[in-house]
């Protein structure tokens, strides 16, 4: 019976629990991949049950536009990824959805592969190719094909020098079955080889991904790919956890000698209720924050970069550049209310009196997604302003607008003069932002395709369609709705009609 007095440690352990957690599990949290430390051998059997206790983390990938061939279908567009290492060797297991197991025949096959830098110079993800802002250290790849039985070791400086190395370190297989392919790699942690990367235990690397979906008719460059990702290696089983519990224990049993001994039986049931109601609060995660980061990757991080830094991969095309959302320059963000960031985001840069080049997404996500995204941009910088708050979140969802448009005939609809053509141009350069993803000649952004031959390629009725709504035809699709009323979309089809290449 004594014991059960004790009830109300609980919670007060777990409060504690709480405020060390993100210390035990290190900065970043969810957001990186964490090797697990195990006991015993460690195998390449994809359907080893060991993965089961082992938690995944969700790595979005997108279609490969950087470098030509460019690719802007890409299929698989997120795989679930898991790491394990005994202190001798390192496993990871790639996962995702494929309904077609492209194996044997002539078709293309299916691949998945892991990219890591060797050496001290930071690398471009897409085969270390050298970029304005980057060097193009050496990249390490492990490349995996359903049709072969191993692994290819490799190393890249830069795209097109691809070469398979002399000694080959790494094993592992792949597994189809109900629509899932399951990829394992494995090596030992150490390596003498020069050209291999040389996992330490505690430290962070980075790593990346890239998926070819083979009946997609994926191969070579043409596949999805994933930005840097952290790897962080355990070393032990993680001793902190104990460590910590054992202060939260101890602490607890102070609070108990010092405070609750002192109190009366009706003041203990008082306590207890707001210590429940304080542990569930504190152990609840923050899911407006894990939807705003999701968001952020599909939308965001091809200007602003997958850590908020304004170093995207269409950073370098861009003047003014994509705002450096975590303020390690100069303080920006700190100084924003909520509702400006809101509406940066809502309405683009031009809605704000800022640079067009930042498009507007108010058209293709909901209030609520959008103050989730402004939660999860409070977690990259110094947040002195007050949290996204629940009244904030709780606006109505804003209904999508389906919209029913009437066929064109260019010619006969808007006649074709020049002067409407160059209208369409300036809609397209100056007020609508199009440039920031789209190139046309010399300049532009590089996240969509280059449009100077969209004249010869694309019918006006699509176009249309495509610029009043691209979420109808593709729900998918990074392009933001730029809320374009359709008279302005006409003279923007007339005048990208009339481009049809040098
Ligand atoms: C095509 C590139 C591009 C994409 C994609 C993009 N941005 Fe931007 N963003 C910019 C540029 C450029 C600026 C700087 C504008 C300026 O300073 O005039 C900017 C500025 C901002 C700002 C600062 C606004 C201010 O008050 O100065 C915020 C906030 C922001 N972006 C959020 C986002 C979010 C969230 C997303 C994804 C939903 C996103 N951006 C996607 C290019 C982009
Ligand atoms: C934030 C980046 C972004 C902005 C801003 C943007 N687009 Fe796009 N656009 C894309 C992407 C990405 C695609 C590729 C579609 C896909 O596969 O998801 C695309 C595709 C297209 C296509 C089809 C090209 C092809 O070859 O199939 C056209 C046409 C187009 N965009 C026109 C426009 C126009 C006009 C504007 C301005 C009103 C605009 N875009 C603004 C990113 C953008």
């Amino acid at each position: 019976m004594r014991d059960i007095k004790r009830i109300y440690l609980i919670p007060v352990i777990l409060i504690l629990l709480s405020l060390l957690y993100p210390q035990m599990v290190g900065g970043d949290g969810g957001f990186m991949v964490n090797s697990k430390y195990i006991k015993g051998d460690i195998s390449d059997d994809p359907a080893s049950p060991v993965w089961e206790q082992i938690p995944a983390i969700q790595i979005s990938l997108f279609s490969q536009v950087r470098f030509e061939p460019r690719w802007f279908d890409g299929k698989v567009r997120s795989i679930s990824v898991r790491s394990i290492n005994n202190g001798e060797r390192i496993a990871f297991l790639l996962e995702w959805e494929d309904k077609t197991e492209d194996r044997k025949g002539d078709g293309f096959k299916d691949g998945a592969a892991i990219e890591f830098p060797v050496g001290k110079e930071k690398a471009h993800f897409s085969h270390a190719s050298r970029m304005e802002q980057l060097p193009g250290g050496k990249v390490n790849i492990w490349y995996w094909k359903a049709d072969s039985t191993d692994i290819k070791d490799m190393n890249a400086e830069g795209l097109g020098t691809l070469a398979v190395q002399q000694k080959q370190d790494v094993i592992g297989r792949g597994m189809w079955s109900n629509n899932k392919w399951r990829v394992v790699f494995l090596r030992t942690l150490k390596s003498a080889d020069g050209n291999d990367v040389v996992f330490q235990p505690l430290e962070y690397k980075d790593i990346a991904f890239a998926v070819w979906d083979g009946s997609n008719g994926e191969q070579g460059a043409q596949k999805t790919v994933s930005v840097w990702y952290y790897l962080q290696i355990d070393a032990t089983v993680n001793r902190m956890v104990y460590i910590y519990s054992a202060i939260a224990i101890a602490v607890a049993g102070l609070f108990e000698l010092f405070i609750i001994r002192r109190m009366k039986g009706s003041e203990k049931g008082i306590l207890l209720l707001i210590l429940l109601f304080a542990a569930l609060n504190g152990c609840a995660k923050d899911e407006a924050v894990e939807r705003g980061w999701s968001l952020y990757h599909h939308y965001c991080i091809s200007c602003h970069g997958n850590k908020g830094r304004g170093d995207g991969f269409n950073a370098a095309y861009l003047d003014p550049k994509p705002r450096d959302h975590s303020d390690s320059k100069e303080e920006y963000m700190a100084t924003k209310e909520n509702k400006q960031l809101f509406d940066a985001v809502s309405k683009g840069g031009r809605g704000i009196a800022k640079s067009q080049l930042m498009p507007s997404y108010g058209h293709t996500l909901s209030e609520n997604e959008i103050w989730s995204l402004v939660a999860y941009m409070r977690t990259l910088h110094k947040n002195k302003v007050e949290k996204v708050s629940l009244k904030e979140m709780e606006k109505i969802e804003k209904k999508k607008t389906r919209l029913k448009i009437e066929k064109i005939n260019i010619s006969s609809d808007v006649e074709s003069l020049s002067e409407d053509i160059s209208r369409g141009e300036r809609l397209f350069k100056e007020k609508y932002g199009c440039y920031a993803c789209h190139r046309i000649g010399e300049k532009g952004g590089i996240v969509g395709p280059p449009l100077d031959k969209a004249g010869f390629r694309l019918n006006a009725d699509w176009l249309l369609r495509w610029i009043l709504n691209p979420q109808s035809i593709k729900s998918e699709t990074t392009m933001p709705n730029l809320g374009v009323p359709e008279r302005d979309a006409r003279f923007i089809v007339l005048y990208l009609k009339s481009l049809k290449g040098a």
